[in-house]
């Protein structure tokens, strides 16, 4: 929840921060926001080698988040499948990405079953990797997680972490995103303009 709240506020400022100060400038608006997005060196849920350039040619819908968050993830990777459903019910117009930021739990095995989980996009990538491969991602799209401890609890800890939904043109330049908590709604309204 803390997670949450920090990014809720964290994201728009550095967005529209950097948006406000391009215009001060008189730079584009644009040279601001691209700078969200980035080269990454991954594995797939088929322990598959992929980089940022085998998602090109398609906009793309990319999530971070972890196979054993309990709620946040489930609840943005359905709504994403919800958009699906509505605007691309074949599953061939957008390319759906979901990039661990647990990489010590999340195999590409465990991925595997993960992404099929029913109610999520047809056709979900799992993306993993080596921590430094995983901080590059991050880093990338300005990405926020924080590994906390649980004492009481089975699993011996989770993963704060941020509840976007980037949303990335078919050249992989940053469009816009989207939190969790958007409606499919609100999602499918901005995505209309790209697809369909
Ligand atoms: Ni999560």
């Amino acid at each position: 929840m803390k997670a949450l709240i920090t990014l809720i506020f964290s994201l728009p400022i550095l967005l529209f921060g950097c948006s406000e100060q391009a215009a001060k400038s008189g730079q584009n608006v644009i040279s601001g926001t691209a700078e969200i997005g980035g080269p990454f060196n991954l594995i797939n849920q088929d322990n598959l080698l992929v980089t940022e350039n085998d998602f090109l040619g398609k906009p793309q819908l990319i999530y971070f988040g972890f196979s054993y968050c309990p709620d946040i993830c489930p609840t943005a990777l359905q709504k994403m499948g919800a958009v699906q459903e509505e605007l691309d019910p074949d599953g061939d117009l957008i390319n759906y990405l979901f990039i661990s930021v647990d990489p010590e739990r999340d195999t590409s095995e465990s991925l595997k079953l993960y992404v099929e989980s029913g109610g999520f996009p047809k056709g979900l990538s799992g993306l993993t990797g080596s921590k430094e491969q995983i901080d590059i991602a991050k880093l990338a799209f300005k990405v926020y997680s924080q590994k906390v401890t649980l004492s009481d609890s089975e699993a011996d800890y989770t993963v704060d972490h941020s509840d976007i939904i980037y949303f990335m043109d078919e050249n992989g330049i940053f469009k816009d995103f989207f939190f969790g908590r958007n409606t499919i709604q609100e999602i499918g309204q901005v995505l209309r303009k790209s697809v369909g």
